[in-house]
């Protein structure tokens, strides 16, 4: 159906009569056009060819003016009424076609909330750094500081300032990957004393915790790669006494009841006296070694500036690896590096 079509009749109307019939056809081929529209195409088209300036209710209205004066008002009304229809039949079109749209992309997009879901692990702390963490929050609760310093570490912080010089036979047991002549993988966390005694001065309550380098053949209790955990306190009027109340006081903390602890003398280059701690834990007949301790001795206290007659000082150096296998009862040290699922999501 084209407008071109439509007017030719237009001019030819004079009569209320005729325009009547004009509004009762047009009429009826609204109704049936626009139950035809299917499209947003289909329904600009009907919205062009009925409601258009140039449209078919439009010319009507234009030949208003060819009706007798007194027909005008009742001829207006009638193609108000029309217009009022067809704009009605586009408005509902107009909604049943973006409801149908909506329906569509409703239908597209369903998320079928029965079907499995895509599943992401969560991930976890190393039972390693839950350790190391546990045991820096029982330090700071008893007013230590975290310190840190480098994995490498130089002749002088590893051995010469902890009283250990070139030619002494416990370098042996220490000396492990030497990176230069001057530079190595630190053995032990104890360089970090040296460090902090240095750049600070008495009081000095600090902890450190770090992983450490030797040159130990691996087996169920030793790594090459590990875990320590230093301590370090110089104040004025410190004695062993003061040492053993701490070592117990965070055993306690850490394991809770049922572990036996044992000390006995050692040697160390840096303390003197020198003492080793052993664990058993409840029911174990094994005793594992978890620290080395002893009083500072007096020639790193003085390599590092301070007095000796002035200050004295405790330290140890504790292997995190060994306090996780005595509380969790893992009897290979290796389990920690391997990286088995089976091992790690245990903790
Ligand atoms: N650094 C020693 C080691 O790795 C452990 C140690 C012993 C640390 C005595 C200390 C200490 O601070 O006082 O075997």
């Amino acid at each position: 159906m084209s407008i071109a079509a439509f007017p030719a009749t237009i001019g030819a109307m004079a009569t209320i009569e005729e325009l009547k019939q004009e509004i009762s056809s047009l009429a009826a081929k609204l109704e049936s056009a626009a139950a035809a529209v299917d499209s947003s195409q289909a329904l600009e088209a009907f919205r062009v060819e009925y409601l258009g300036r140039k449209g078919r209710v439009a010319e009507l209205f234009k030949a208003l003016g060819q009706l007798p004066p007194e027909d005008r008002a009742t001829a207006g009304k009638l193609l108000n009424e029309l217009k009022s229809r067809a704009t009605a039949l586009f408005t509902a079109r107009e909604e049943e076609l973006n409801r149908a749209v909506l329906d569509a992309q409703l239908e597209r997009e369903r998320v079928d909330l029965t079907l499995p879901g895509t599943y992401h692990p969560l991930g976890h702390l190393h039972l390693l750094t839950q350790v190391q963490a546990e045991i820096e929050s029982i330090f700071l609760r008893m007013g230590f500081d975290v310190a840190s310093g480098p994995e490498i570490e130089t002749d002088y912080y590893a051995f010469e300032a902890l009283n250990i010089p070139a030619d002494h036979p416990a370098r042996d047991e220490w000396d492990t990957f030497y990176i230069d002549d001057t530079h190595l993988l630190r053995p032990h966390t104890s360089p970090v004393q040296i460090r902090v005694m240095k750049s600070t001065t008495p009081p000095v309550r600090i902890i450190c915790p770090g992983r450490c380098y030797r040159r130990d053949t691996q087996d169920a209790t030793h790594s090459p790669v590990f875990h320590q955990v230093e301590l370090l306190w110089v104040e004025e009027g410190l004695s062993l006494a003061n040492l053993k109340y701490v070592i117990e006081y965070f055993v306690h903390e850490f394991f809770g009841p049922g572990y036996e602890m044992r000390m006995s003398g050692d040697f160390f280059p840096f303390t003197e006296p020198s003492v080793q701690v052993h664990m058993r834990a409840p029911g174990a007949t094994e005793w594992l070694e978890i620290m080395g301790a002893g009083m500072v001795d007096p020639a790193v206290l003085t390599e590092v500036g301070y007095d000796p007659e002035a200050v004295t000082g405790f330290a140890f150096g504790l292997g995190i690896e060994r306090m996780a296998m005595l509380r969790y009862k893992i009897d290979d040290i290796r389990v920690f590096l391997q990286n088995d699922l089976r091992f790690i999501t245990q903790f």
